[in-house]
């Protein structure tokens, strides 16, 4: 067969793994030879493919046109059903290589050897809306990375949140129905904001310290690059010896934890549904491949009982600040996949994916989903043959007696088809276990059979506050605010007190807060704790506060990938903006020039500049900064235009950064930013809006402000932006 180039990005980041036979290579010979020709699925030449074999140029199709009938017929078949959750998600090639050999903990292959690059496929995802949903809803985001490894494929399939809403498999089920659109209308699409999902979150307090990470900002990411994965439940590291450690994975993004803000994120989902996909997609295609370093916090067998927590429930976290995150290898996306349906909608993670060295935990969410994963695949994929599917197969040698199925494509071969025999090779084949393969980790149970919970589970509140005591106070106004945007669109007013009396476990202010303006009565502790099925014995938290929580410990310093929009109009001064954003450009940052129209725009000397980009196809919500150039003209030509007043206004709301260069400000002045008169203006103090007249542009300062202005991503803490009308 011959195959088409898989699809590289520069720099070419697709290297084999040294033990064996590159994923990329496998790939390769499954992926469309580039034949010049249109072929029936038989291999048979088509000779016209507009028109059907009719009897008579008028008369009727016949029915013995087979070539129509197989196109015809494929084509009625080409949808799968999506995901029962999950179900929106975007999918990238990569390879994960350690830092160090892990071999004290695990005797994992693929943690081994700093010098052995592992191939990866990962999928982002959102929990809760159907497939076309829009990427920037309120949401978790799944983060499953399947790792390639010489000892079988490994699925570590975890989430941007450390834990989740319910603490056993048994309520999944009751979750998702609460928390998907209503069944008999099939509304809201992909957001928890309705009766259904507050009324079971209410009624199981479980699910609070969830709810404060997504009514927080992590539940809206700038971009899927800028985001943190953890594996939520405790699995086990064993080493060689056998010893088991109790161990917690994580994602740590090199481009840093950032977020969009709720008003934008909206906006979004109608101006580009596909505003993540796309993100992720032009990063790697331009050679801007996201980095992630894989933390694991590590705890030792037997001392699980001091953290505080009963590491086995998955509404806990363990505080970086008590088990600090050893960074112990790298994960680079660098290759999109070349079709999206056979790679990323085919793609079949598993929590039960492991290798040898890697091992569950008792978490009851855990055991459910061992389950849960291979079973709805079984449907979603058409049979129990989806591991042969290309992006599923494994790149180490496989053998097994499983046979026939739906659509095998492995051909075995001889008689034998089971263990013990002596016919294969006429040797005697077995595998006792005891030398090789996967050794389940041989935990000592005795207990008696319980549908119950452990009575350390009962803690449903003493994380939520921790959280809550480590944000910022721009993170604790945007958790109030979600609360209240989310419960204003609870119809019954019963539910929306409950839960009111529900956060006056967490913190009574943001309790009060949040009531205020959803007509509700005061936060009732009394009403929540004797509501059935509430329990609260609250454990004391052993830090107070914990840095690692809040998103503004990891913005990270760079602008790497950040967009700014350099708003132009007819009379532009280029001489004041081209030495910023090739500095901008040098730091890491896309500039894309702005205009009314496409084309070009006049400059103040008579030259043509091009425009990128409309006020209308890529409004301020696609760019992090906005740079605005002098010229009088333009500037003067910009404030008669609503769109680019807009712009910047819209802008100035979301917390970006903004500078302004010579008459630029007077582009501020129409936000009421500025002090005195015409070309006397004064830009007021506010955090992440710089100005500068030539001068500071060609001494370089401006650009270095800018640049560790957009650094900060946001300026959350800037005031009065309700006051703005955009
Ligand atoms: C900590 C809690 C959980 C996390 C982090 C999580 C994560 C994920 C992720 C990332 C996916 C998308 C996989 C992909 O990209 O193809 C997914 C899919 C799915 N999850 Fe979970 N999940 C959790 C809990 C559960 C539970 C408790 C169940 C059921 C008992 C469950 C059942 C499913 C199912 C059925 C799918 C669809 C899989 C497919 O069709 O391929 N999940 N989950």
């Amino acid at each position: 067969m011959i195959s088409m180039k898989r699809r590289c990005a520069p720099n070419g980041a697709t290297k084999s793994n040294e033990n064996g036979k590159s994923k990329e290579q496998q790939l390769d010979a499954f992926t469309d030879p580039n034949v010049p020709l249109l072929t029936t699925d038989q291999g048979l030449p088509i000779p016209d493919n507009h028109n059907s074999l009719k009897a008579g140029p008028r008369g009727p199709t016949l029915l013995e046109d087979f070539i129509l009938r197989e196109k015809i017929t494929h084509f009625d078949h080409e949808r799968i059903p999506e995901r029962v959750v999950n179900a929106r998600g975007s999918g990238a090639h990569g390879v994960f290589k350690p830092y160090k050999s892990m071999v004290q903990y695990t005797s994992a292959g693929f943690l081994q050897d700093p010098a052995i690059e592992t191939p990866v496929f990962v999928r982002f995802s959102a929990l809760t809306g159907q497939a076309g949903s829009a990427d920037t809803v309120r949401d978790v985001r799944g983060f499953a990375v399947k790792f390639y490894t010489q000892q079988g494929n490994y699925d570590l399939v975890g989430s941007n949140v450390p834990v989740f809403y319910i603490q056993d498999a048994i309520k999944f089920p009751d979750l998702i129905h609460a928390l998907k659109a209503e069944p008999h209308n099939g509304m809201p699409q992909a957001t928890s904001a309705h009766d259904t999902f507050w009324d079971f979150a209410t009624l199981m307090p479980e699910a609070t310290h969830m709810l404060m990470w997504t009514m927080s900002d992590r539940a809206i990411p700038r971009s899927l690059r800028m985001m943190e994965g953890f594996g939520v439940h405790a699995f086990r590291f064993v080493n060689a010896q056998g010893v088991s450690h109790f161990v917690k994975f994580h994602w740590k993004p090199k481009l840093g934890v950032h977020s969009l803000a709720w008003d934008e994120a909206q906006k979004l989902a109608g101006k580009d549904p596909d505003f993540h996909r796309r993100d992720l997609w032009e990063a790697i295609d331009s050679g801007n491949f996201p980095e992630w370093e894989l933390g694991v916090q590590i705890v030792d067998e037997g001392k699980e009982s001091e953290l505080g927590i009963d590491i086995l429930d998955p509404t806990k976290l363990i505080p970086e600040s008590q088990v600090p995150v050893q960074l112990i290898g790298k994960l680079t996306l660098n290759r999109n996949p070349n079709n999206f349906f056979a790679e990323t909608e085919q793609v079949a993670f598993h929590p039960g994916h492991l290798v040898p060295g890697i091992d569950f935990s008792n978490d009851p969410l855990l055991q459910g989903r061992l389950f849960s994963y291979t079973d709805t695949q079984l449907s979603r994929l058409g049979g129990s043959n989806f591991h042969e599917l290309p992006i599923n197969r494994g790149v180490c040698p496989m053998h097994n007696f499983q046979r026939d199925g739906v659509h095998r494509m492995t051909i075995p071969n001889g008689r034998v088809a089971y263990e013990p025999n002596t016919l294969a090779n006429g040797t005697e084949f077995r595998m006792d276990g005891a030398a090789q393969g996967f050794q389940s980790y041989p935990e000592q149970i005795d207990p008696p059979k319980v549908r119950g919970r452990c009575p350390s589970f009962d803690d449903h509140f003493s994380q939520a506050t921790l959280f809550w005591n480590s944000q910022t106070k721009a993170e604790k106004d945007h958790i109030v605010a979600a609360f209240r945007f989310e419960l204003s669109k609870v119809e019954v007013p019963e539910i929306r007190q409950r839960m009111v009396d529900n956060l006056a476990h967490v913190d009574i202010k943001l309790a009060t807060r949040v009531s205020l303006s959803l007509g509700a009565g005061p936060p009732d502790v009394k009403a929540a704790a004797g509501r059935l099925g509430f329990r609260n014995h609250r454990v004391a938290n052993k830090v107070e506060s914990d840095r690692a929580l809040s998103m503004t410990s990891k913005a990270g310093a760079t602008i790497k990938t950040r967009k700014v929009a350099v708003l132009v109009a007819d009379g532009i001064e280029p001489a004041t903006f081209k030495q910023i954003v090739s500095d901008l450009t040098r730091a890491g940052a896309v500039c894309k020039v702005v205009g009314l129209h496409l084309g070009t725009v006049s400059t103040a000397s008579g030259k043509q500049l091009p425009v990128d980009h409309t006020f209308c196809n890529m409004p301020s919500i696609m760019f992090d900064a906005v740079l605005i150039p002098g010229g009088a003209q333009s500037a003067a030509a910009m404030c008669a235009m609503g769109s680019a007043v807009h712009f910047v206004m819209e802008a100035y709301k979301h917390c970006k950064t903004i500078c302004a260069l010579n008459e630029g400000v007077q582009l501020l002045a129409s936000l009421g930013l500025t002090a005195g008169k015409n070309t006397d203006l004064v830009v007021l103090p506010v955090a992440g809006v710089l100005v500068a007249d030539a001068r500071r542009v060609l001494d370089g300062q401006i650009s270095l402000d800018f640049i560790a202005a957009i650094a900060q991503h946001r300026h959350w803490d800037r005031t009065g932006v309700d006051a703005v009308a955009a």
